[in-house]
């Protein structure tokens, strides 16, 4: 890293677009998760200024109809059995129908709340109205994918319940104004359960303090209304986060600092409301150092390639900075909780434009 090291704002639309237009085969083996890469593209760059300079009108309309394609309704015989909301990609073969209003149910064809959650912001984005999201259907599903212990399971037939996917469904909730699928008093007594012995949260009773699922608690939190009677103690728990800076941030005690953790970590520190507490310098130097030839961020300075999720992380991070020098000016506020600009939020919420009146 050179001393005149600075935002590669250009460097960064190229990649992103490039990402779009053609993802990259190492992604392949990760095809059940391609609607989250897509959102990470299309999310960098509407916070990079250029989303209508990149993506056509009709190739927005065609992306909007990709996703809907993916979209999985409840089967016309066995009905809803916790499969609805949105799969990441048609791995499964499935014709192209962004226009069906059933689904004929097939072994290991289910929604995931992540790719849900992700379709759901990516038609935000891109400027959909949602009212082809079958918003019945998803709320039902929601409530059949929390568990006894008041986590939750990506699909179905899950075999992993942990606070990433709470966090997945309170979006969804938040966002369909509906939050009759989750009982939340179950969803609080897991997040207390998931705080340690140092305030940190962690992704499940037991585990240990880690970046990711402390921002997944908080905004999860934040979103329904109850970050006060969630967190055992708030001003310890943005101590345990501020703790984290080492010159950017580490996930968890003793490890070296990571690109997304600018974002995880920052973000909860953020809506906890104290980011004036970090040192931004040191930080903003970090993630410049993590910035590659090719555009994009890496995890860690001594990388040479970047990938999508760091890119997308390294961009939101910075976009969180309430006071940006001037090369950083260009990127809009980003309301942290959902993963959208302010801008974008203040379009739609909270005096929410889908769901309003329906
Ligand atoms: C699906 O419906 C939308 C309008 O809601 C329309 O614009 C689009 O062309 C339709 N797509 C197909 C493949 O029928
Ligand atoms: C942003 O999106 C990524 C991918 O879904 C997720 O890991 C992260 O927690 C999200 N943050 C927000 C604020 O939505």
């Amino acid at each position: 890293m050179s001393e005149e090291e600075t935002f590669e704002k250009n460097k960064h639309i190229k990649y992103f677009e490039r990402c779009f237009k053609i993802l990259p085969y190492h992604y392949t083996s990760a095809d059940t998760n391609r609607m989250t890469f897509l959102f990470f593209c299309i999310s960098g760059l509407d916070l990079l200024g250029a989303l209508d300079q990149v993506i056509t009108p009709e190739i927005k309309q065609k992306t909007i109809e990709w996703i809907y394609a993916q979209q999985i309704h409840p089967d016309p015989k066995i009905g809803n059995i916790g499969q609805c909301g949105f799969r990441g990609a048609p791995f499964m073969g499935h014709k192209f129908e962004p226009n069906a209003t059933e689904t004929i149910h097939e072994p290991y064809d289910a929604s995931n709340l992540a790719m849900t959650y992700t379709a759901l912001i990516s038609l935000i984005i891109l400027g959909d109205d949602l009212s082809r999201v079958n918003k019945k259907a998803i709320i039902e599903s929601i409530a059949q994918l929390q568990q006894e212990d008041g986590s939750f399971s990506p699909v179905i037939f899950g075999m992993e319940y942990d606070m990433r996917f709470l966090y997945c469904a309170s979006v969804i909730s938040y966002i369909l104004n509906d939050w009759s699928g989750i009982n939340i008093d179950k969803a609080i007594d897991f997040i207390k359960k998931s705080q340690t012995y140092d305030f940190g949260i962690s992704q499940g009773q037991g585990f240990e303090s880690h970046g990711g699922p402390t921002f997944c608690a908080i905004a999860a939190l934040s979103l329904m209304g109850k970050l006060d009677e969630g967190l055992i103690s708030k001003k310890d728990t943005l101590s345990w986060c501020l703790s984290r800076q080492v010159n950017g941030f580490q996930g968890r005690a003793n490890k070296p600092p990571d690109t997304c953790y600018s974002f995880w970590i920052g973000a909860a520190i953020e809506i906890l409301g104290g980011y004036e507490f970090i040192d931004f310098e040191t930080h903003k130097k970090f993630l410049y150092s993590t910035q590659t030839n090719y555009g994009g961020f890496t995890k860690y300075p001594e990388y040479e390639f970047p990938d999508i999720l760091h890119s997308y992380m390294g961009v939101a991070a910075l976009a969180i900075i309430p006071e940006k020098t001037p090369e950083i000016e260009c990127l809009p506020q980003l309301e942290t909780r959902l993963n959208m600009s302010k801008k974008t939020f203040d379009k739609n919420f909270p005096n929410n434009v889908f769901w309003k009146n329906k």
